[in-house]
């Protein structure tokens, strides 16, 4: 199997129903292909490897290594062999500006092993005129397996400091910040043993990718940090996300439209805002989101656990969505389902429409709410929640003493063993 770094990567796993490792197949394929060059990341001076260093990094994290890290791509991508190295070596730092490691490539497989440290620019100003909607990303790149036990810093904190969302009264302050690693178009691929911190905004994003998977990776921003998502995944299918901790100022992992077959599994989340579907339909657009499945998952101190969210004004689905085998320490809103949605609370009007939200299980559920409703289900009064299935579930406040309620809205459903008891309408 993968090997696992013990040494900040551990975390206690809670789980009691073991997801098996080889959904969708891709798992096996993955963890084959990592053994085999294991013993070889380094040393070996073979034709597919293609190091930063050989092509003029200078890896004092002062200059700026981008045109190295360019160069070395265009070697690796190009290569007539099946599959190549890039190669980010050990104890040292790389300063890169924004770029974008272009596909589709040569090789079948791309392994970029990122073992130093890569860090980002100090202040958005060099962002200058650059689209800030990114740091570092990959364009339609197939098997491509990002892995290597380095460090992604974006250096996020000039981005904080003149963000909208926390300094409003600023005249200059953005709402968009770059995410720090986009995954875009990239099918069969994965990123592993990475830890990513630090983001101006979004630490990790997918968009418009098939078979991706994110194992054993560390992600952590300051509580404080505005919209720094763990992950966020949008137009993609089946993708795992496992073995994975996440402490950042906003949802851990976020779900987008246009979605179907995710796992999510063995994660550790808080502070953060929790794992979020949503907010979906926003601008009325018709929503298709679709078998997700979040298990083993232990939220610590987050606003949010299991969260579904949508804006009236949108149409479309999200259905058969599990959650299960969770563990709640001191969360805000363990359970919440909102498709009243809304940036502004109040602000706005009931709609006929709204997002049809069914088929949604929650079982084996524990754990301390710091909110006196632990279990929100707040559906929309035009088009209802269906098929809410609850099952042992038992939430308590973190105050010893104190109660916490169910309270919901429009949510259709059964429930078997759930305190405090839901109020599902039959
Ligand atoms: C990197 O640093 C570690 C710890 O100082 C050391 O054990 C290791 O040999 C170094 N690796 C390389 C390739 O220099
Ligand atoms: C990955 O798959 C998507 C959806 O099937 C496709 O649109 C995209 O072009 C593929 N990417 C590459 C690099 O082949
Ligand atoms: C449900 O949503 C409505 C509309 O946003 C809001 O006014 C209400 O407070 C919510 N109820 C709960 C229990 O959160």
């Amino acid at each position: 199997m993968l090997s696992i770094n013990t040494e900040d990567r551990s975390y206690t796993l809670i789980g009691r129903n073991k997801v098996s490792p080889d959904m969708f197949g891709v798992v096996l394929f993955i963890v084959a292909l990592g053994s085999s060059h294991a013993s070889c990341i380094f040393d070996c001076k073979d034709e597919d490897h293609f190091s930063v260093t050989d092509y003029g990094a200078k890896s004092d994290g002062q200059t700026d290594d981008s045109q190295a890290f360019l160069e070395t791509w265009d070697a690796a991508c190009t290569a007539p062999i099946p599959s190549s190295r890039f190669i980010v070596p050990p104890n040292k730092t790389y300063l890169l500006n924004p770029i974008i490691f272009q596909g589709p490539c040569q090789p079948t497989t791309i392994y970029f092993i990122i073992s130093g440290r890569i860090i980002g620019p100090e202040l958005p100003s060099e962002w200058n005129g650059k689209d800030a909607s990114g740091w570092l990303g990959f364009k339609d790149v197939n098997g491509l397996n990002v892995d290597g036990f380095g460090t992604v810093d974006g250096r996020g904190q000039g981005w904080w400091d003149q963000s909208c969302r926390y300094h409003p009264q600023l005249k200059q302050c953005t709402t968009l910040a770059p995410t720090a690693l986009k995954f875009m178009e990239c099918n069969d691929s994965s990123v592993s043993n990475l830890k990513l911190v630090n983001s101006a905004q979004t630490h990790l994003l997918l968009r418009g990718c098939d078979s991706f998977v994110v194992n054993n990776v560390v992600i952590e921003s300051p509580a404080n940090s505005p919209n720094t998502d763990g992950i966020h995944i949008h137009s993609s299918h089946n993708v795992i996300i496992t073995n994975s901790k996440f402490s950042t100022g906003d949802d851990c992992i976020s779900i987008g439209d246009r979605i179907s077959n995710i796992k999510i599994y063995n994660v550790v989340c808080g502070p953060g805002h929790g794992i979020s579907i949503g907010s979906l339909g926003r601008r009325g657009n018709y929503v298709q989101v679709e078998k997700i499945h979040v298990s083993d998952a232990f939220f610590k101190g987050t606003t949010n656990g299991a969260r579904i969210k949508t804006w009236q004004v949108g149409r479309g689905y999200v259905r058969d969505v599990t959650f299960e085998n969770l563990m709640f320490d001191s969360v805000q809103n363990p359970i919440i389902i909102d498709q009243n949605y809304c940036d502004v609370r109040n602000a706005c009007k009931e709609e006929e429409t709204g997002v049809e939200i069914s088929n949604v299980r929650y079982k084996e559920i524990y754990g301390t709410s710091s909110g006196d409703i632990a279990v929100n289900l707040n559906c929309s009064y035009s088009v209802p929640c269906y098929e809410i299935l609850m099952e042992s579930i038992e939430l308590v406040s973190t105050t010893p003493g104190e109660d916490v309620i169910a309270d919901c809205a429009n949510a259709y459903g059964q429930e078997f063993d759930v305190s405090p008891a839901s109020c599902l309408l039959n």
